[in-house]
């Protein structure tokens, strides 16, 4: 059998690692990498440290607005599509790369799934909400990560092409949580676990210079110093419009390759951020966190007291980064660490599902 993985950015690559890992000698798996993360710091670094094969095709789109990026990569998807002619054409999350893959796939009559299926935030502003909506719809095979995943899936009828396998960044974490050590990534004068790590990229907190100004004001009046790990939008944005980052609390770095960003956050007071991935990684390290968005996709963080989210409510941020720890849980809403074995047995076996 030959999956087609196709990929692009930082957190799909984190995704890729174990499915490649449990794909290894039972299928053919060809990568394509379709270049919109392009930095070392998003891209070479997680081939390297998750020890991923490196992509068979690059198609080095780059950055560009949403509809000529995603544009862009579905033409140069198709002729990929063709010429390898997979059994599964496999997409993950809820990137520009994800649907532009969905759109190539089902263009070409192949057969979709999407990994990381059914989960939604309700905001139909959001680019990553058009990405995962469309995607889910147009796959034969949704594979979700959470049960709160599935009965969503269900509700927009989509329960017969879905399964639960669990979430593979579970997997990837509890594989580096153990060897992961900080090192030298504390900056001068923050000492071992009194701090807080924040990271920084939605377009909805960072393309608002208004917003962007009063979220650093509330980040830098934090009662420990915070590790903000910038991502390169972050920084454009900050010095298109005159913002310095290092500000108060504020201590501003490079993003972090994964094991050390893991390392970071298992060792730190609490973790501010409005990434998916992030708030998700906390829970599993057991690590407070706040979240700089009205709502979301990982409900089950907030349900058991580990995520607060913070939006309009600015001037509320210090005390709420400095709650006490919640109350301890042994709740698993995203699996066991084993959810790229569940992806893989589906694949491998199309036949036994409901429907393809
Ligand atoms: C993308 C995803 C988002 C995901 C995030 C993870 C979409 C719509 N968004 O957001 O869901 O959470 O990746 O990081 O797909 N840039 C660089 N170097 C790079 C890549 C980007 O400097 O290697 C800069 C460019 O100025 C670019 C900007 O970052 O315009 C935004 O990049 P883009 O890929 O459009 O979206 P992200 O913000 O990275």
């Amino acid at each position: 059998m030959k999956i087609l993985s196709v990929v692009g950015a930082r957190p799909q690559f984190v995704k890729l690692a174990p499915i490649s890992r449990a794909l290894t000698g039972r299928a053919e798996h060809v990568v394509v990498h379709t270049g919109q993360h392009y930095d070392e710091l998003l891209s070479d670094v997680f081939f390297r440290d998750l020890e991923i094969p490196l992509p068979d095709v690059n198609l080095a789109i780059g950055s560009g607005s949403h509809g000529a990026q995603t544009g862009s990569m579905i033409s140069a998807i198709e002729p990929v599509l063709l010429s390898h002619a997979p059994d599964w054409v496999l997409v993950y999350g809820d990137t520009n790369s994800t649907l532009a893959a969905a759109v190539a796939a089902v263009k070409l009559h192949l057969p979709l799934a999407h990994l990381e299926a059914g989960l939604r935030s309700f905001n139909r502003r959001m680019p990553e909400e058009h990405n995962r909506v469309l995607t889910d719809h147009a796959s034969d095979l949704c594979l979700a990560p959470t049960q709160t995943a599935m009965r969503q899936l269900g509700i927009e009828g989509l329960a017969e092409r879905s399964v639960l396998v669990g979430d593979v960044m579970t997997d990837v974490l509890l594989q580096v949580r153990d060897s992961a050590k900080p090192g030298n990534a504390l900056p001068e004068g923050v000492s071992p676990g009194d701090y807080y790590v924040g990271t920084l990229h939605r377009a909805e907190n960072t393309d608002d210079p208004e917003r962007l100004r009063s979220i650093i004001r509330a980040l830098a009046s934090l009662d420990k110093p915070l590790l903000l790990l910038a991502h390169p939008r972050l920084i454009e944005v900050a010095r298109r419009h005159g913002i310095s980052l290092d500000e108060g609390a504020i201590r501003a770095a490079d993003s972090r390759p994964y094991p050390e960003m893991v390392a970071l956050v298992s060792g730190s007071s609490g973790v501010v951020t409005d990434s998916g991935g992030l708030q998700k990684e906390a829970f599993l390290l057991r690590v407070p966190c706040t979240t700089l968005r009205s709502e979301t996709e990982w409900t089950e963080t907030v349900e058991l007291g580990w995520n607060v989210l913070v939006h309009d409510n600015l001037d509320e941020l210090a005390a709420v980064v400095s709650r006490p720890q919640p109350e301890q849980t042994s709740e698993t809403p995203y699996g066991d660490g084993h959810a790229a074995e569940a992806v893989a047995a589906v694949l491998l076996n199309p036949e036994r599902l409901p429907r393809t």
